[in-house]
């Protein structure tokens, strides 16, 4: 049987290629050849937001969003959630496969002991306003990570990159608790090395005057789930941020700051603190129906509905919800919930929703149960990135040890003025 192939005739010239069919892709520089004449430039595509690209292959996360399927390296996410915990699931994401015992140890161990920050990252934090958006806090602390390990930029030595990406995750749960503190204008909590991950970032977030902090093993495996489920989610904008910006060469601190800045936007990872905002504004179930039709009316989004991929049920959201009844039975039952509850209800039994496929994602009841917990709504973005730095990295050491990837650098159809002339000036 023949190689699969496309056939593409040119009507400008009568000419036809056969372009080589790849894992249901055809290669956009194959295009190139189809030219006018010796002097054209050659065919390119048009794909505005990349709807329509693969911009690369990867081995990490795939999805099947018709089927509401989500699996990391294989896993299924219901799976992993259920049986394993986060820094297993990290180790999974990055290096492709779980830990034996051995290596689960000594990548705890390296985790546990790369917590701490300089003591200049704490006065930096400390510049801010009292009143700083703790994402924006955290954005700009990521980057000015760089300074502190200035040998980071040598991106391509692997032993290098693996001393990052432990810092990286180890850091960020403290570089968060401390936006968090700092809102709240308390003191700064070091990190223990006795506590899970979690519970770890619990005890950073919540220790007040007791001498030793015990987190709720409820709440902290609540966490543990909820950092699995935002680990990783393939081509979204904040990890085609890292990829991109990394692409560069830029040293990780910096493409990881870029990523979280392209999370914090309301249509990706701070979709959740909106939701919590729109769901007070609803403030009554019996609001309800006036703020869909209000959404019907182009008058707002719906948030935490819709997903790019997931034309289905998004599966995180459906572990979630069953999170959050845990949480609930600990921390009491969170008023929002009803109001999500019946409008999810009332969204998934209309007909505007259901003709585009509209369901809930991620971010529909993580804020709920955020909320729940204690934490304010500035802090559900930065929630979302302390599990997501594994799925940056994992993605930009992929592309890193890609050896077609390079600078990631689009092209445009122009269409400003044509080449003119200055107007004359006096003198
Ligand atoms: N509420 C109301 N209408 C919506 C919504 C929504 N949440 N999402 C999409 N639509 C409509 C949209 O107006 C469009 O309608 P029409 O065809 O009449 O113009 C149609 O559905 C298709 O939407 P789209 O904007 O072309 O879809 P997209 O793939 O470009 O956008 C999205 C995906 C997630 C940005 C969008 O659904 C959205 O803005 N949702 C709300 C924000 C949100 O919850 N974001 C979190 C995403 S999950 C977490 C993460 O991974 O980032």
């Amino acid at each position: 049987m023949s190689e699969p192939s496309l056939t593409i005739t040119d009507n400008r010239t009568g000419k036809s290629y056969a372009l080589a069919i790849e894992d249901g892709t055809v290669r956009a520089m194959d295009l190139r050849q189809i030219k006018r004449d010796a002097e054209d430039f050659g065919l390119m595509t048009y794909d505005p937001a990349l709807m329509n690209t693969a911009a690369t292959k990867s081995a990490i996360t795939f999805i099947d969003g018709d089927k509401g399927i989500l699996e990391y390296r294989g896993y299924p996410v219901e799976q992993l959630a259920d049986k394993c915990t986060f820094l297993e699931v990290a180790y999974l994401i990055l290096f492709g496969d779980l830990p034996n015992e051995q290596q689960l140890r000594a990548w705890t161990y390296d985790i546990t002991h790369h917590t701490f920050v300089h003591e200049n990252i704490k006065t930096l934090m400390q510049a801010f306003r009292y009143n700083a958006h703790p994402m924006g806090m955290f954005i700009s602390t990521v980057a000015a990570l760089s300074t502190f390990y200035p040998d980071a930029n040598n991106v391509g030595d692997a032993e290098n990159r693996l001393a990052q990406i432990k810092r990286l995750i180890a850091k960020v749960p403290t570089i968060a608790a401390y936006t968090y503190r700092h809102n709240r204008g308390l003191r700064y909590i070091y990190p223990v090395n006795d506590l899970s991950y979690t519970g770890n970032f619990l005890h950073m977030m919540f220790k007040m005057t007791d001498a030793k902090y015990t987190p709720n093993p409820t709440l902290e495996h609540a966490l543990d789930i909820l950092f699995i489920l935002h680990a990783d989610h393939e081509q979204n904008c904040s990890a085609n941020a890292m990829r991109a910006i990394g692409s560069s060469c830029v040293d990780p601190y910096s493409a990881m700051a870029g990523a979280a800045a392209a999370l914090y936007g309301p249509l990706h990872g701070g979709a959740n603190e909106e939701v919590l905002k729109m769901l007070s504004r609803i403030d009554n179930p019996r609001n309800i129906p006036d703020f869909i039709k209000g959404v019907k009316n182009g008058e707002g989004k719906l948030m935490g509905f819709g997903h790019r991929v997931y034309k289905n049920y998004d599966p995180r959201a459906r572990i979630i919800k069953r999170v959050a009844d845990e949480v609930f039975e600990v921390t009491g039952r969170n008023r929002l919930l009803d109001i999500a509850l019946e409008l999810e209800r009332i969204a998934l039994e209309d007909e505007y929703f259901i003709s585009r496929k509209l369901y809930p994602n991620v971010d529909f009841y993580s804020g709920i149960i955020y909320q729940a917990m204690g934490l304010p709504e500035a802090m559900f973005p930065v929630m979302f990135a302390i599990p997501r730095t594994v799925g940056w990295l994992a993605q930009w050491q992929e592309m890193i040890n890609d050896p077609e990837q390079k600078i990631a650098r689009p092209r445009q159809i122009y269409i400003g003025q044509s080449r003119r002339d200055l107007p004359k000036r006096k003198g």
